[in-house]
């Protein structure tokens, strides 16, 4: 029994849907094949998809990898698969995951400034970089979340949560009770 860790690149052959569709129907089939396929394999890791293209990030036991490995590279939504990783590991570094989705396209965002590309191109990434993205994957906190990286404006712009009802009567009441006390206060002097 060996684990290994997979990383590779590839371009989408679909056309990205425009952002104000919303999840990528594509992407939200994948990742839930991913997972079903992946949990039952033992397989842990994450998947980016951004600018078309795709960075998977795979861990597990050696035969597992490989025959999933080999599904996704017969997989005709992709195409120009490069494996950027492949190499023993001594333990999963990922827990609980089965395919972790990386919604922080705002992350992604700073790691492209922070290493001065101009988009996101896995296929060209050093191996830091490609470190420096499973890391990210790593640990990125939001799971079921499913945007790309063009809706990265979205992720900053989350509606604060309304008051609830009974935090509105709570404070109510405390104003009533904070008034009353002033005029009992006003009465005495
Ligand atoms: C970018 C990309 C990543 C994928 N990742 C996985 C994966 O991690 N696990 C998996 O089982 N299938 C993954 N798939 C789907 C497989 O290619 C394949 O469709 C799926 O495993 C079902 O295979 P089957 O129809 O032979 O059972 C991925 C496909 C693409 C395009």
């Amino acid at each position: 029994m060996s684990l290994i860790r997979l990383a590779y690149a590839s371009e989408a052959t679909f056309d990205a849907q425009p952002v104000e569709k919303g999840v990528e129907p594509h992407v939200a089939r994948i990742l839930l094949t991913s997972r079903k396929n992946n949990a039952r394999a033992s397989l842990v890791g994450g998947l980016y998809y951004g600018n078309n293209r795709f960075f998977q990030y795979l861990e597990g036991e050696e035969d597992e990898v490989r025959k999933t490995f080999d599904r996704i590279k017969r997989d005709d939504r992709h195409q120009n698969i490069m494996t950027l990783i492949e190499e023993p590991i001594e333990a999963r570094t990922f827990s609980d995951w089965s395919m972790k989705y990386v919604p922080l396209s705002v992350d992604v965002k700073k790691f492209l400034e922070r290493q001065r590309l101009d988009n996101f191109n896995p296929q060209a990434f050093t191996a830091g970089q490609c470190e420096e993205m499973i890391q990210l994957i790593r640990d990125s906190k939001q799971d079921q979340k499913v945007v790309n990286y063009d809706e990265s404006a979205t992720v900053a712009t989350k509606p604060a949560p309304g008051m609830s009802p009974g935090l509105r009567f709570g404070l109510i009441a405390a104003a009533v009770c904070l008034v009353g006390a002033l005029i009992y206060a006003g009465s005495l002097l």
